[in-house]
């Protein structure tokens, strides 16, 4: 028995745990945020590969027997290779799930024009992960996307909110609604971009939908362990949420409540 392991390369998965524990409480979770290595989206495969999988050998040796790569870069980037060739001889009987699959399943049915936006650091954009994936759930759907580099670190050094981010979120959302006028959906497919919710809807027109991951993650885990009975009854559940960064807890603790909530308190892992 053991915990859900949550990874992300920094904050931006507290805002897809949020949505887990609120829907599922009972299970204990287990946050490992590589906050000393992101960001992680402009890095290239082999690295985000390499660091993902050191994290993901960390959750296992803590006894996750579930692991969800809680950010878009990691999934796009290092998920499939962790799942067909490393996760075998690491432990057969864990899983690791990603955040990308469960969005690419539901996406097209919150758009009504039939054409929909991607936002993503350019790791996740460059992979092409999103449009393969759409490609098989909504093969009729028009897909645009649009890199944001500079948005995980405005949100990584807490100036998301200033004006000074004003300028790289009107430009990229203006980048993207230029390449379909029919644009009725945008996906927020980067764990940090919820925090840039409120900045990127002054720059939305109305009719716009913004979709986030967390509830979408969480309702497909649901589903997932009612498929999975042995995977549900090999997690423990006491309720409890555990917290770990490879920088200092410090700060960790003080930028994750903006993440997560509410207030945590984290330990230090060092993994390099
Ligand atoms: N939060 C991550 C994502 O969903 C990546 C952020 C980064 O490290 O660049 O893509």
């Amino acid at each position: 028995m053991g915990p859900i392991g949550v990874f992300d390369s920094g904050y931006g998965g507290l805002t897809i745990l949020r949505e887990l524990v609120n829907k599922l409480p009972a299970y204990d979770y287990l946050y490992l945020g590589d906050n000393a290595r992101a960001p992680y989206g402009n890095r290239s495969f082999e690295t985000v590969y390499r660091y993902t999988l050191q994290c993901v050998k960390w959750l296992l040796e803590k006894d996750c027997p579930l692991i969800i790569l809680a950010c878009n870069t990691a999934s796009a980037k290092a998920l499939r290779s962790i799942q067909q060739q490393d996760l075998a001889s690491l432990n057969p009987t864990a899983r690791v799930l990603g955040v990308l699959r469960p969005t690419t399943e539901v996406i097209g049915n919150y758009s009504t024009t039939g054409s929909i936006g991607i936002l993503a650091t350019s790791g996740t954009v460059q992979s092409g992960s999103y449009l393969l994936e759409i490609e098989k759930f909504f093969p009729e759907l028009n897909v645009a996307q649009e890199a944001c580099p500079m948005w995980v670190p405005l949100v990584e050094n807490g100036e998301h909110l200033g004006d000074g981010a004003d300028y790289f979120i009107k430009k990229h959302i203006d980048n993207l609604l230029q390449q379909h006028t029919q644009i009725d959906t945008l996906l927020l497919a980067c764990t940090h971009y919820p925090l840039l919710k409120d900045k990127i809807r002054q720059f939305l027109p109305d009719s716009v939908n913004l979709v986030s991951q967390g509830e979408i993650v969480a309702e497909s885990l649901q589903e997932y362990l009612g498929r999975h009975p042995e995977m549900e009854s090999s997690l423990s559940k006491n309720g409890k949420q555990r917290f770990y960064t490879t920088d200092s807890t410090q700060d960790f603790d003080a930028k994750a409540v903006s993440f997560f909530g509410s207030a945590i308190t984290s330990k230090h892992v060092d993994l390099q």
